[in-house]
């Protein structure tokens, strides 16, 4: 029996269900930070919220005598009083943070099993973003030795392989193939802490992919450090199955609100936006008063922001949330921009057939249906007399069809459509502004000039267009292959 069953796919994103020895887990989801010696929100109340599985650090418990006794004890799930299955961390963060980690990889990794950890994680070592190429390969090295002596110690229970490199996107590679190789219950991407709290949502994107694209697709992947339910959609979206949320609880104590797209100051509000049970029940200035309070608001937007996300991907909208969600911060905006970019390769995971295609400004121009829909322009073979027709009402309708022996209309951002296709996916589900912008213009008029070029030997064409077409410098370069004509002059 596999330990992750894949549910819905969309983009290269999947909702799944994870099985451990404490229960079953569907993802994406994320994992409430539980600090003994922090927290407001006690382990057993997670649930209540949304909670199916919760993350502890591990050497935070070891390093106090007292504690690292009574959680061995009693196990871990005892300690913290809950029986949800439970991932604990080694330190590692502690080890970038503050160089304070005494404990080895050995100790720490004994230490989570004895302690009846459900994830256990290995000493990894994150290299920070501005490090040379040479630091960040041997600690990558060393990650790699500890990562191997991991899957030596942990017996029966699951464990994470970490995957470092820090921005270089060919060590991002190698690490997650060693990590492969050797062979993990799941995996996480570590290292990510100073791009998001730097806002580099583009640099993220690149070495989630460089990690994905190396990793097994039938096991989980963690994304360490990102809490904020502003970047679920896109991470999600990237093939990030788990997420672990401090963040809750920090942001909390800094005074701030969190929402799903990004975060106030709570000196700053004047109305809750939210309905949760704490914005239901308290007044605005109750809340700036206290930050338990402030901390369970912030985690009902987190987990209200992940349902958000795995309803988007069972009904195939994924790709729009992240459209809508990244529009909210120029950073994020970077980020969706950055993904767009690996439309090529999304395309080969994401699901043939949606629901629908909601065009919602120039990202979608890219979009992996668009990329499909131009790779199987090859699919029609035309001969005869082939009418392309660009223009907004007709869908090819209203001319004269018997001249022809093919009617094509153009749809942006896809381009030529059969009439006798008007009604099929993906273009006859799609939805677009009534204005068309460039992007979605470019896009349709490349792939006319791709059905020209691939049937130019036995079909003849004429290309119609509106007004709202002119200009378009690719309308002279269609009229090398095709008889153009202006519907207004007409
Ligand atoms: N928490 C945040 N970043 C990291 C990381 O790179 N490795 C581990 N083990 N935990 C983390
Ligand atoms: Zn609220």
């Amino acid at each position: 029996m596999t330990e992750f069953e894949i549910l819905h796919k969309d983009l290269m994103g999947r909702t799944g269900k994870l099985r451990t020895a404490h229960g079953n887990v569907e993802t994406p989801t994320i994992m409430p930070v539980i600090n003994p010696n922090l927290m407001s929100i006690k382990a057993e109340e997670m649930k209540r919220y949304g909670a199916e599985m919760l993350i502890a650090n591990a050497y935070i418990i070891y390093r106090k005598e007292e504690l690292r006794e009574e959680a061995i004890k009693r196990g871990i799930h005892s300690f913290l009083g809950c029986e949800m299955p439970i991932m604990t961390d080694s330190g590692s963060y502690q080890l970038y943070e503050y160089r304070d980690v005494e404990v080895s990889n050995r100790e720490i990794l004994d230490f989570q099993q004895r302690i009846g950890s459900d994830v256990c994680v290995p000493l990894d070592i994150p290299t920070a973003p501005y490090e040379k190429r040479e630091k960040a390969k041997e600690d990558l090295e060393e990650t790699v030795r500890r990562l191997k002596e991991a899957r030596s110690i942990i017996q029966g229970k699951m464990l994470a392989g970490v995957v470092q490199g820090s921005t270089f996107s060919d060590l991002r590679e190698e690490s997650a193939k060693r990590a492969a190789e050797i062979g993990f219950d799941m995996y996480a991407i570590g290292g990510a802490v100073p791009l998001l709290e730097t806002y580099k949502f583009d640099t993220l994107v690149d070495i989630i992919i460089s990690a994905k694209t190396n990793l097994p697709l039938n096991a989980p992947v963690h994304l360490f450090g990102a809490g904020h339910p502003m970047l679920f959609s896109l991470a999600v979206a990237l093939g990030c199955d788990l997420f672990d949320s401090a963040a809750y609880a920090l942001y909390a104590r800094g005074k701030r609100y969190i929402t799903s797209e990004g975060t106030i100051k709570v000196e700053d509000l004047r109305y809750l936006p939210c309905s949760c049970p704490v914005c239901s029940a308290y007044s605005i200035n109750e809340l700036k008063k206290s930050k338990d309070l402030l901390a369970s608001h912030n985690l009902w937007a987190t987990f209200e922001e992940m349902r958000v996300v795995k309803q988007s991907i069972a009904e195939g909208s994924l790709w729009e949330l992240c459209e809508r969600r990244c529009r909210a911060y120029p950073a994020l905006l970077s980020g969706l921009k950055q993904m767009a970019k690996y439309s090529a390769l999304i395309e080969k995971y994401d699901p043939i057939t949606k629901r629908s295609f909601f065009y919602l400004g120039e990202t979608s121009a890219a979009r992996p249906e668009v990329l499909r829909y131009s790779y199987r322009l090859n699919r029609f073979k035309l001969s005869g007399n082939v009418l392309i027709t660009a223009t907004a009402t007709s869908k090819g309708k209203d001319v004269e069809n018997e001249d022809y022996d093919h009617v094509f209309f153009v749809k942006p951002p896809f381009g030529p459509c059969p009439v006798e296709l008007a009604e099929s996916y993906p273009v006859g589900q799609s939805e677009i502004p009534t204005e068309i912008d460039n992007e979605a213009k470019t896009v349709a008029l490349q792939n006319v000039l791709k059905l020209l070029k691939l049937n130019n030997r036995r079909a003849k064409f004429v290309f119609l267009y509106e007004s709202n077409w002119e200009g378009h410098p690719l309308i002279d370069e269609i009229e090398k292959h095709a008889e153009v004509r202006k519907k207004w002059l007409c």
